[in-house]
């Protein structure tokens, strides 16, 4: 409806599809000179349902073109989450012409026979036309699904992990080829437990701040409820991974650590197959949250990816934890740069920023004062606040009043907890339109939080509680970077 279209104003650099509904990122691989974004997606509607594997190409990660459906669902199967590798020894045997194939590993969700099972299709030509082979891999389970396969280098063989949706646990499986698989291991359930665990993935990373050569194995599990911003969220498990089993590292502890703590930050999987002098971990989020994702107010599309951003593991003295920042190639959407400096008091001051869609770096020093508070205030008054009380040790992002209500999963309020001795804190924003990104001192905590105003322009504004502030601002405009064709 107009309205609806009113109250979300299209994102100008986050990816979103045309229309129609979208959730979980998929098969993210990179070939030839583009990184690939599949995504669950239903062409017939703006809510879940009839899932596809939607699709869209990029060259740099920030702008991304729209293509036409990649995997569609056949009469009785949806093409669920899954992941997509380059085969490069031809294990598959579904190369052409001496080219590697791209080989999608999806979940085939089959409601009648009440059945979710492992299925492979594959595309000789960079992704743009799929054959679907078939199911490869069925434990006879109704909730096994969200595959992601990559190579184990120093197995030789490709390995799979997967869910026991319910069960609340992590699969392992290995192959010579992606079509014969051999169960090895099972992980969970651990850590954050709910309703299901869904959207696994696995990778190594080198641990900044350890020994010499030290790496460590990463095992993100998504939570379909039950997560710290109060509904669908991710966390992660450190530890190593010997081609058949993950084990958390000594002492990893009972606490539970998310990848994120607003509430919408969900499904998030990594990169398969980066250019060979490209040493990076890169993921996705879908930025939503089932409690309410079927209502956000927007339109025609309903469902927006993250920025994608690269993930580093640290040693710090709670042990090791995951970082994650921006990829670097969102610079190249910087317009107009401005900088700015203020004291900031009890009466707002008004911040040098144009509208709801920018790129904004701040330092903090909170002073004596209680709180501090960057506040964007739509035209008919609703607001968004990010805020810092270094008393508690807390940012946060409230959003219990930003914006009409329609749906009550929503009118909440997400904090992190961030060491505030210093009182002094970096916050890096990502703002668009209809979503905050939020990176906390390089990226060790982040807030990801939609929002969705009343009307007229967003103004930003800054002030402090009990106490005088102070702010450096560099703030950039962003140009656009979703393309749809
Ligand atoms: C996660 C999820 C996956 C499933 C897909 C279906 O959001 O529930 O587990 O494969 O969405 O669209």
């Amino acid at each position: 409806s107009a309205s609806a279209q009113r109250a979300d104003p299209r994102p100008t650099y986050h990816f979103a599809p045309a229309k129609n509904w979208m959730n979980d990122p998929n098969g993210l691989v990179y070939y030839d000179g583009e990184y690939h974004l599949f995504f669950q997606y239903n062409p017939h509607g703006d809510r879940w349902g009839h899932m596809n594997w939607g699709h869209a190409v990029s060259r740099d990660l920030v702008h991304w073109q729209e293509l036409p459906i990649a995997i569609p669902e056949t009469r009785d199967v949806m093409a669920f989450s899954g992941s997509a590798v380059v085969d490069w020894n031809n294990t598959s045997g579904f190369g052409r012409d001496g080219k590697p194939p791209l080989i999608a590993i999806y979940t085939g969700h089959n409601p009648k026979a009440k059945l979710q099972s492992q299925y492979v299709a594959y595309s000789n030509d960079r992704g743009r036309t799929w054959t679907v082979h078939g199911e490869v891999l069925s434990v006879g389970s109704p909730e096994f699904r969200d595959p992601k396969v990559f190579w184990h280098a120093a197995t030789k063989r490709w390995v799979m992990v997967a869910v026991m949706a319910l069960e609340n646990r992590a699969v392992i499986f290995t192959s010579p080829n992606l079509k014969q698989w051999t169960f090895a291991s099972s992980f969970g359930p651990a850590g954050g437990r709910g309703k299901n665990w869904e959207c696994p993935d696995l990778f190594e990373l080198p641990v900044a701040g350890g020994a010499p050569g030290e790496t460590h194995w990463v095992l993100g599990i998504n939570l379909g409820d039950n997560a710290i911003g109060g509904g669908s969220g991710g966390q992660y498990f450190v530890g190593d991974f010997d081609g058949t089993r993950f084990t958390p590292v000594p002492g990893w502890s009972g606490d539970t650590q998310w990848m994120d703590y607003g509430a919408d930050f969900y499904a998030a999987v990594s990169w398969n197959d980066l250019p060979k002098d490209d040493p990076r971990r890169i993921w996705i989020g879908w930025a939503n949250d089932w409690r309410y994702a079927e209502t956000i107010p927007t339109w025609p599309s309903r469902g927006l990816m993250t920025v994608p951003r690269q993930v580093t593991l640290k040693k710090t003295p709670e042990g090791y934890r995951l970082a994650q920042m921006p990829v670097r190639e969102v610079a190249s959407l910087h317009g107009a740069r401005q900088t700015f400096a203020a004291a900031l008091g009890e009466t707002p001051t008004a911040l040098p920023i144009q509208g709801g869609s920018a790129d904004l770096e701040f330092e903090l020093d909170t002073g004596a004062s209680e709180q501090v508070a960057i506040t964007l205030t739509d035209g008919e008054g609703y607001q968004t606040i990010i805020g810092v009380n270094p008393s508690v040790d807390e940012v946060f992002v409230d959003r219990t009043r930003s914006g009409p209500h329609f749906n009550d999963g929503f009118a909440n309020r997400h904090v992190a907890p961030v060491d505030l001795k210093s009182r002094r804190v970096k916050l890096r924003v990502l703002a668009d339109e209809s979503i905050l990104e939020v990176f906390i001192n390089d990226g060790e905590r982040t807030i990801t939080d939609r929002f969705f105003r009343g009307g007229g322009p967003l103004r930003w504004s800054a002030s402090s509680r009990s106490g005088v502030a102070q702010m450096k601002l560099t703030a950039w405009t962003m140009n656009g970077g979703a393309v749809n064709t």
